[in-house]
């Protein structure tokens, strides 16, 4: 895990941390809206077992719930998954570049606001993971520090996936980047 907000997500994400998070209004508008706007970027079917990477306290995974997905969520804080539990989502604690569950468990997958906390000489291992996992795609939001990470990501995607795009949402400082990747376009829609 990096350090990307200064510490690693599991001192980060204290007792009090996690709670101020799970209380905040905004956030929880912010990460239903991603995870809206994924969903609709998404090629998802009904049923579709879909995994939520790094999912905090649960907003998007709820969203997932709500839109009538299977879905199970993965978190490395013990604490922001706390919250999770309390509202009865499908969580284990997990490391998204080791993640417990068996070649192809999921439908698809989707990671709103994670991945950032990742160094990038991690994306491959965490690239490798989120294919290894999947049967269709994923789709992914999150925050670069800077341009040239977010195209380092969508190099080393291209490398692993057969299909990438990055759709844009919102404009000047409200613009969130997603970005699509399929595992093999046959019989999908692209
Ligand atoms: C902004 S928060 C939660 C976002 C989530 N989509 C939601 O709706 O609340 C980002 C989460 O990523 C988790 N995270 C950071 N690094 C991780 C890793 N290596 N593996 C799994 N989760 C990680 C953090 O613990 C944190 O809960």
């Amino acid at each position: 895990m990096s350090d990307v907000l200064g510490e690693n997500a599991v001192n980060y994400y204290s007792k009090e941390s996690a709670k101020l998070y799970e209380l905040s209004g905004a956030f929880k508008r912010i990460q239903e809206s991603m995870a809206i706007d994924a969903l609709s970027l998404s090629d998802f079917k009904k049923n579709d077992l879909i995994l939520d990477l790094g999912c905090g306290t649960g907003f998007s995974l709820n969203v997932l719930i709500k839109k009538g997905f299977k879905a199970v969520g993965i978190d490395v804080s013990f604490e922001m998954l706390a919250h999770a539990k309390n509202k009865g989502l499908i969580v284990a604690c997990a490391d998204m570049k080791n993640l417990p569950f068996k070649d192809e468990s999921f439908d698809g997958l989707i990671s709103i606001s994670a991945i950032q906390w990742e160094a990038p000489e991690n994306y491959g291992l965490m690239l490798d993971e989120i294919r290894r996992v999947i049967k269709n795609s994923a789709i992914i939001q999150f925050y670069p520090k800077e341009k040239a990470e977010f195209e380092c990501f969508i190099k080393l995607s291209e490398k692993k996936f057969e299909i990438v795009e990055v759709f844009s949402v919102g404009e000047g400082v409200k613009e969130k980047k997603y970005v699509r990747m399929i595992k093999q376009c046959k019989g999908r829609k692209a």
